[in-house]
This record gives C-alpha cells, structure tokens and sequence, in this order.
C-alpha cells in the first residue's frame, strides 16, 4: 500500500540534501508495493512538485525527484485505489493555486460527495484521485480563516474513511502538518530535523526515537518542533510515548544477500531465538484468558491467517480446545453472535491489516477480549487490544512473509502449551517436555535450511517451466502445504493450490496429467500411511511427485520422483522444520523465471484499505 515519508530539517542539520534522503527513505517503503513515486519541497516560498508512474529509479531517471531543492519535503509511492496509476494520479496533490501538497494513505469514503461540493465552489481537479479532495478542502476552509492548522484540522473533520497526511504549504514554509485514522504513521525526532513516515526503515538510518501516531491524532513537525492534539483541538503531550527503536540500519538493509526475502528465511534461526526469549508473562496471561473463555476465534489475513489455521491444529490436538479460525475480512459472519465471553486472537506481522483491524474492532465492540500476536510494536491491532504478544522477528522487508510466520507459529504453540497445562490436559512434566522441544525451534529451523538448500536449487529448475502445482498434505501439514502454496503463487506467479491430501480425490485430481507436479507434506506421524496412498494415486497417472519427508524416510522416498529431507523434529516443531524449504523452493522457481521476490507484482506489504 502507499508509503509516506516527509522531512523538516534545519540548514546544515543533515549532510545529505533533503529530497534525497526523502528518495532513499522512498525506496525503504518500496517493499509496501506502489506503482507511481512523487516528491514536494518548499523552496523560495513556492511548491515544487515532481511525480509520475514507474518505479522510483526510472522516474528518478526522467524527472530528477532527488533534485528537488529545499529544506521540507515530502514523499510519496502510490498503490493505485482511486484512479488508474499514472502521472496525474501520482501523489503529492495540490490546490488549485498549488499552495497546499498533500501526500495520502487510505482512502476517502466520502470524496465523491466532497468532489461536487468543491466543484460546486469553482475547484478544478487535475486527477481521478480520492486524494486531491483535501488540498482543495483546505483551501476552501482557508477562504474562513486565517489559520493553516484551523483549516486543515477543519478538513480532517469532514473526511470519512482512512488516511495518514503529509501537508506543506507556502503559508507556513517550514512545517509538514499530517493526521491519521486507520493508516500506519510515525514521527521520527531528530537534532535539528524531524520525520513523519508510514513505517521506521523509511527514517532509520536519520534517528531511532519515534513517536507512534494514533487515530484521530493531528499535528505538525518543524525542525525543531513537534505539535500533537486531538481531532477537538486539545493538544498532548508525548513525552512520555517516545520510544528507542533498536532496529539497526543494517538489520533493515540486505546484509549480502541478493533479496530480502532469502535474508529473511536465513534469518529465521535468529528471529526464532528471539522471539522465544522474548515470550513472557503475557504468553501466560492469555493462556488463562483462552482458558475461561466459552470460544476462541482466531483472526488474520494471508500467511498470518496460516499461522492460525496452525494454532487451530495445535489448540484442538494438545490443549482439547478447538477454535474458530477465520479470514479477517469475513468478520462480518459472527456480527450477531460474538459475546463478551468470548476471546479473538487476531494475528498480524504489520499491526496495520486493516481487515484484521476491523475484526478486532467489531468483536470488541461485540464485548470479547481481544488478544494479538504481531510483530510491529504499538502498531493498530496491539493498541487496541487487551493483550498483545510480540513476535522479535526483526523488519521484514520482503513483501512474502517468511520469518514472521515461523515466529508466528511458535508464539501460538508457546500459548497452546500453556493453556493445555492450565485446562489439565498435560501434566508438568508433559508440558517441561513441550516448552523444551520448542526451545530447540532456532536449531530445527537452522538445519532444515542448511540441509535443504541445495537440492531445492536443483529442483527448481524444473519446476519452473510448469503453469500450475498442488501442495498436499494431512493434519498439521495442511496449513503448511497452504503456506507453500501461496509462497508459490505470491512470487513465482505459478499457479498453485493446496489441499488436505485426502481431498485431492474430490476434484483436483482431475487436473493431473503427465508431468503435473504435487508437492506432499509427508510427516512421521499417525496419517503417514494415508499418505503413502495419496502418492500412489498421484503417480498412477505421471504426475511429477515431489515429498519433503523426514531423514531416514524409505517407503514414500521410494515412491517419489523427487525427495527433500528435513531434519527429524518433534510434531510440536514440524510447521517450524517443513515451512523453511518450501519459502526456499518458491524463491528459488521466482529467480529461475527472473522475477523479482522482494517486490511482486500487485501486491503489498501491508494491505490497508478493506
Ligand atoms: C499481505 C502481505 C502478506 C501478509 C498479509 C497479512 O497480503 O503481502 O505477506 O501475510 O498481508 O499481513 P499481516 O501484517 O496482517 O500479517
């Protein structure tokens, strides 16, 4: 989804001209997805805009955006809702005298109405944006006061749906205003500069001390300045909300690997190590708060929605306690019959879903607790929670998740095994046993990497040439094999789907010709038989059967056309062993075909409009 990031900076605060740290910010939210890049600076009392549809550095190439004098700008990539991608439609957008630059995030519900009622009042718009409806708002609320602050918090007031703002204006030369409802903003707070951007890699390498903006909260930066208040005028203080990122700027940058998504699968040792460090009380408190609780649905979107499908297996298996886990944007279905004696977990890497968002807001709403799991601290879902446990997987870049779901998965099974010894279905020493298998996550994951790369490059040679795949597997491999499949999907752009082994009779198989390639989830555990048969009926009719099985495996090896061996694991750690070599696979068949990973086509980071 769009990125925003602005800078107002003293003379000689920055050695680096402000328009190109906005450009290098810029390329930081690359990984949110976008097709159209702008720039706006202030410099000798006018506007200077530069914008148009393409990837930053080809339009950087035509229109030097990094060139842009000036000591304010603000900066723009643009994730197409309203309008087509193309120049006009790039942000930043002005005013009719072109006094006001907006940047935007989200969209305005309401602009449709705001357009005629703007237009009735002699405005002319340049683009088929929601976005240009505020710079012209502002200026009409101008025509009523003399106060730039007034008249933008006037506009914010009228407009419906989501947005975080950047404004500069000639009228006050040397701040960027902005405002948020429902879209990620930060403020950056450094010596003699301040930031505003969606997300913290955009301003790392400039300061580490960010305030969190909240909806409904409005204000400006200065250089030397930075003003909050309320949507009611009352102004707040944010001493007390600044907050020390220990992110470093090489954690966010690449580290030698070519993408960022392989960096981020090799990264899973560390992040798992982490993470596990870093699960305390609160794993405790929800697992009393799952075990007075009459339901637990459990809600995300895309890989997090995976992690769930997992949990789901766990909690119903280990703890007797089976949940309803469902895709955040069908939060709708339980509208009328959520309780207060219910519990929502809502799973989120970004914090900033805005379906996931919804759900938590319409259970709570409904009177259910709500606790999170996510990896962005003080992001959305966590602020409006009543417990949130975080993930450490450290910045993830890479549009496809990897480290974030592993991580993911052991903070929910963390949770399981302390809810299965509160509701007595283990006992201490069974669950000692569990909380010390998972502690051997960071090694499984570690070795199932090592193990598994290379053969996966050769394989993925031939799968490269094919249109479509299947992804089957039984139990717990079956969110698993839904992982894959989307990895598959999301950069490879093959065609994939993934089914509980047992149903692939029911349909799919219909599709299986010579050559087909099903890839098997084969697990050491009660539905390895069932599966032996599965490979039988694949292979019976040339399909290309390809198996991740465990070490020493003889019997499904033996019928497979190709074999990936992982490293034997316990079952609590399996999704943990088995998912690694298939984010491998799908990077390695996206490199083959000579796409680019970190940056799929069409897609997102973090999805922010429903
Ligand atoms: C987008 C991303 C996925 C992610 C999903 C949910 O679709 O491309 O990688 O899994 O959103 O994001 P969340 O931040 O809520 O986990």
């Amino acid at each position: 989804m769009c990125g925003i990031i602005g800078i107002c900076s003293l003379k000689d605060a920055v050695s680096t001209p402000p328009a190109l740290i906005i450009r290098r910010g810029l390329e930081k939210l690359e990984y949110r997805g976008y097709d159209s890049v702008g720039i706006a600076s202030i410099h000798d009392n006018k506007i200077i805009i530069r914008k148009g549809k393409g990837k930053i550095r080809e339009v950087n190439a035509h229109k030097r955006l990094d060139g842009v004098p000036g000591l304010v700008v603000i900066g723009h990539t643009r994730w197409a809702t309203h309008g087509r991608p193309s120049d006009e439609n790039a942000h930043p957008h002005i005013d009719c005298k072109g006094e006001i630059a907006v940047v935007h995030n989200g969209i305005i519900q309401n602009y449709y109405q705001l357009k005629q009622y703007l237009e009735e009042r002699g405005h002319r718009f340049r683009s088929e944006t929601d976005t240009e409806v505020i710079p012209h708002l502002i200026e009409e609320g101008l025509k009523r006061s003399r106060c730039f602050f007034e008249a933008f918090r006037e506009a914010v007031r009228k407009l419906k749906g989501s947005y975080a703002l950047g404004v500069i204006t000639v009228f006050e030369p040397d701040k960027i205003f902005f405002a948020r409802k429902d879209s990620p903003l930060i403020v950056g707070l450094g010596n003699g500069y301040n930031f505003i951007a969606s997300d913290i890699p955009a301003f790392l390498d400039y300061t580490r001390k960010i305030v969190v903006v909240h909806d409904h909260e409005i204000g400006y930066i200065s250089p030397h300045e930075v003003y909050f208040e309320d949507i009611n005028g009352r102004s707040i203080s944010i001493s007390n909300r600044i907050r020390l990122i220990d992110w470093t700027p090489e954690m966010a940058a690449k580290a030698g690997y070519p993408h960022f998504m392989l960096k981020e699968i090799h990264e899973q040792p560390i992040a798992l190590a982490n993470t596990l460090r870093g699960l305390g009380v609160e794993v405790e408190k929800a697992a009393e708060i799952l075990l007075n609780a009459e339901r637990v649905f459990l809600a995300a979107a895309g890989t997090s929605y995976h992690a769930c499908l997992v949990a789901d297996y766990l909690m119903s298996t280990v703890a007797s306690k089976p949940t309803i886990p469902f895709i955040s944007s069908e939060y709708k279905k339980y509208r009328n019959c959520v309780t207060e004696r219910d519990v929502l977990l809502a799973v989120s890497q970004s914090g900033e879903t805005i379906d996931t968002l919804m759900a938590v807001r319409n259970f709570k709403n409904r009177g259910a607790t709500i606790i999170s799991l996510s990896n962005v601290i003080e992001s959305a879902i966590p602020r409006e929670s009543d417990l949130t446990i975080y993930t450490r997987a450290g910045p993830e870049i890479g549009v496809a998740a990897t480290k974030t779901f592993t991580t993911q998965v052991l903070s929910l099974a963390a949770i399981t095994v302390n809810l299965a010894f509160l509701n007595g279905s283990i006992d201490r020493m069974e669950r000692k046993e569990l909380l010390d298998q998972l502690s051997y996550a960071p090694k499984i994951a570690e070795k199932s990497i090592m193990v598994t790369e290379g053969i996966i490059r050769e394989f993925s040679r031939e799968l490269s040439n094919k249109n479509n795949a299947y992804y089957l597997g039984r139990g717990i491999g079956v969110p698993v094999a839904m992982e894959g499949a989307l990895k598959l999907k999301e950069i490879a752009y093959i065609h994939a789907e993934a089914y509980p082994a047992g149903e692939s009779k029911h349909g799919p198989i219909a599709l299986v010709e010579q050559g087909f390639p099903v890839l098997f989830i084969i697990m050491d555990d009660n539905n390895y038989t069932h599966i032996l048969g599965n490979i039988e009926e694949m292979s019976a009719r040339d399909a290309l059967t390809i198996g991740i099985v465990p070490e020493g495996d003889k019997e499904a090896s033996e019928k497979l056309t190709m074999v990936i061996k992982v490293p034997r694991s316990p079952w609590i750690t399996s999704p943990i062993t088995y998912t690694p070599p298939l984010q491998l696979l799908a990077y390695y068949v996206c490199i083959e075909r000579g796409y680019d990973p970190d940056k799929p086509r069409n897609l997102a980071k973090t999805v922010t409009v429903e």
